[in-house]
């Protein structure tokens, strides 16, 4: 079968353009990466060439030596995946010791994956391990409105998680482990890498002080919509706080508790503080 003919490559184009259709893919802004599934790799084996040259990845992952990822191209517009896919985005192969990738499709125009490859694969290596190989998504996004707290919120994963939990009762729900902060750092290193890839021991979101977040997920639709529920929880924070410095009232520590019982999920006490 053809890359783009593959239901995968299907799914990881639409949601590329779903991330864009929200605002939250400005020029080159932001990048998205698939972990291949075994059977993925073999459906559309055919159409992959194994002659480029292998390069540094720039962060070394081991527990994902010899596997095939979907990445986004640097430099490469969100904008223009769905209709010039060859172009934006790459099927890359992992060397035997995951220190080095080469491109197997893709990126006809030349370039290279994603600048945030370090963290990607990271991120990718300590997902596989602490879910027990079930997630397979890893998305990066200029979210506007997170990214717009993180000039007003103290930069703690507490403040994060509490806050953006009361905005929307289904979000302890959605995302009950809570989610990091990453002060500001600079894109594209190795630093960056090993801080997000810390957080993502704990939680599936990692927000980047005035940049964006890192999703982790099972599938495209798990990991786009954990995104939109914690960017859509940070609009309706933007919103409260252009209203009011104080809310007259929120969802309790108790209730939170109360919803955890009844939804069968577990909030860790520390976000539930009294303040
Ligand atoms: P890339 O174009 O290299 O993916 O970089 C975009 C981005 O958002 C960097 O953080
Ligand atoms: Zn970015």
């Amino acid at each position: 079968m053809k890359v783009l003919e593959s239901p995968i490559m299907q799914g990881f184009m639409r949601m590329a353009q779903d991330g864009f259709d929200q605002g939250w893919h400005e020029r080159n802004g932001g990048n998205l990466t698939y972990r291949m599934k075994r059977e993925e790799v073999e459906q559309v084996w055919e159409d992959l060439r194994f002659d480029a040259p292998w390069q540094e990845i720039g962060a070394s992952v081991p527990e994902l030596a010899g596997e095939f990822f979907i990445a986004t191209g640097s430099g490469k517009y969100f904008r223009n995946v769905m209709p010039f896919p060859e172009d934006s985005v790459a099927v890359v192969e992992l060397d035997d010791a995951g220190e080095k990738y080469r491109i197997c499709w893709g990126l006809v125009n030349g370039g290279r994956p994603t600048s945030e490859l370090p963290s990607h694969l990271m991120n990718h290596q300590v997902k596989k391990k602490a879910t027990g190989g079930r997630h397979r998504v890893i998305y990066h996004a200029h979210t506007t409105n997170v990214i717009a707290l993180t000039f007003v919120l103290p930069l703690t994963d507490e403040a994060f998680t509490r806050e953006l939990w009361e905005m929307a009762t289904e979000c302890p729900v959605v995302f009950p482990d809570g989610i990091g902060v990453v002060p500001w750092m600079v894109p594209g290193g190795h630093a960056i890498a090993v801080e997000t890839s810390n957080l993502m021991e704990k939680y599936d979101v990692a927000v980047w002080a005035h940049h964006g977040i890192f999703c982790s997920g099972e599938d495209f639709d798990l990991t786009f919509g954990l995104a939109h529920t914690v960017e859509k929880s940070a609009e309706i924070l933007v919103k409260t706080l252009s209203m009011t410095q104080h809310k007259r009232q929120t969802i309790q520590p108790d209730q939170f508790r109360e919803l955890a019982k009844d939804f069968g999920v577990t909030l860790p006490e520390r976000f539930l503080f009294e303040k």
